[in-house]
């Protein structure tokens, strides 16, 4: 009887371990802006690409616009294991690298291509380990576009223009003084947070790229829309270092594919989207676009100089240089 009990007992311990052992890992891919944005588009990608090459091993569940995680919240969670994969905002990381900074210095990339050309170099490919030693690993860089600058004034041409005006921004020290430069109030705020803020008139202007000014509906509480083209919204695919290393290898090597293969279709995508959501922006005649000429940019460019040089020592003099290589 007792020996009956003990082979009952094991062949249950049996069955456990195996529906245990067929349970999918569960991924959540956490991130801020709406699903029909380049990396909205890429978030899902990585999600079919990844089921299709570990069927029933990883269940991945993305939640975008913020809804498990808002960017002040997001980075604290893949520390604490309550999210696996983030994409976010290079100009985020202040906490964790000084290095990344360099993407936000204004006026440093011509174009999105350039900036695409530095994430390829060897310095722009090591910069993605720069923050390993604090548990965050990434894994690919994913592209948005270069920022544009709104106002809810009707003149939004010089950088006198912006004098005094309050504009969100986001969680980075290098933004912070960008807009100090030009003489206007910086208020750094979730993104979740910014188009409340923009109807209600708690900030006047911000600066995004085309398709997060059209998914966010910006440009319906905005006046003016400057084609500034002064800096670069592109982010970060990142994992926790520990939970990465701890994954069976064929699941690890299964995810990295799936995050190559969405990378390239996202980015892919980014140029496109952008210029989509700008005609779209034009065509709902709410905000007027603004071009900027020669002499217009210089000022703004002038006038945002130094930030450079603040922020040299942090992020070194020759990371600046090779970034500045980039554009040809
Ligand atoms: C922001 O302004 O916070 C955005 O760049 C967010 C994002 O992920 O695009």
């Amino acid at each position: 009887m007792r020996l009956i009990r003990i082979a009952a007992a094991i062949a249950v311990f049996a069955m456990v371990s195996v529906a245990q052992a067929q349970q999918p890992i569960v991924i959540k891919f956490s991130h801020v802006v709406a699903e029909k944005t380049p990396k909205g588009q890429a978030a899902l990608k990585f999600k079919e690409l990844a089921e299709k090459y570990l069927p029933g091993k990883v269940q991945v569940q993305v939640f975008p616009n913020s809804q498990l995680f808002g960017d002040d919240r997001e980075l604290d969670a893949l520390l604490l294991g309550d999210v696996q994969f983030l994409a976010t905002s290079l100009s985020k990381f202040d906490r964790y690298t000084k290095k990344l900074q360099v993407y936000d210095l204004p006026f440093l990339f011509e174009n999105l291509e350039a900036v695409d050309r530095f994430q390829h170099s060897a310095t722009g490919k090591a910069l993605l380990d720069s923050m390993v030693p604090k548990g965050i690993k990434g894994l690919a860089y994913w592209h948005n576009g270069m920022k544009q600058m709104s106002t809810d004034k009707d003149k939004l041409r010089r950088p006198e223009d912006v004098k005094g005006l309050k504009f969100r921004i986001q969680q980075s020290d290098v933004l912070e003084a960008q807009f100090r430069a030009v003489g206007a109030n910086p208020q750094k705020m979730a993104f979740s947070e910014v188009y409340q803020a923009l109807q209600t008139g708690v900030v006047d202007g911000q600066e995004n790229t085309w398709s997060n000014i059209y998914s966010q509906k910006y440009f319906e509480v905005q006046k003016t829309i400057a084609v500034t083209n002064h800096g670069v919204v592109d982010y970060m695919a990142i994992t926790n270092t520990k939970w990465w290393n701890g994954l069976p290898a064929d699941i690890r090597k299964g995810l990295q594919e799936a995050m190559d293969e969405a990378t390239k279709y996202g980015n892919g995508i980014a140029n496109e989207f952008n210029e989509r959501d700008r005609k779209r922006v034009a065509e709902a005649g709410k905000a007027r676009i603004q071009e900027l000429d020669k002499a217009d940019l210089a000022a703004w460019q002038k006038a945002m100089a130094p930030v450079w040089k603040k922020f040299e020592p942090d992020i070194g003099k020759d990371l600046i240089e090779a970034a500045q290589k980039s554009n040809k």
